[in-house]
């Protein structure tokens, strides 16, 4: 299995990298074309959960970062 990466973009979306399922609540499933994916993080895309570049529009700041507590190489 490749391995799948998700690299957070400063007040942008998630970007999954990797052959990935994304299915929503129901279980219903999306089709996702390529192995590039980006996810909507600032709640405004009209196409959630994708990103479809709201967030230049919108206002959204997120510049925070997360502790890391298990960093591997
Ligand atoms: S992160 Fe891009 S539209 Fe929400």
């Amino acid at each position: 299995m490749d391995e799948v990466t998700v690299k957070v973009r400063e007040s942008g979306p998630y970007l999954v990298r990797g052959k990935v399922t994304i299915t929503d609540c129901d279980g219903n499933r999306y089709v996702v074309e390529g192995d590039n994916v980006a996810l909507c993080r600032c709640g405004g895309s009209r196409t959630k959960p994708f990103c479809d570049g709201s967030h230049r529009e919108n206002g959204f700041c997120a510049t925070e970062r997360a502790t890391l507590v298990n960093e591997r190489a």
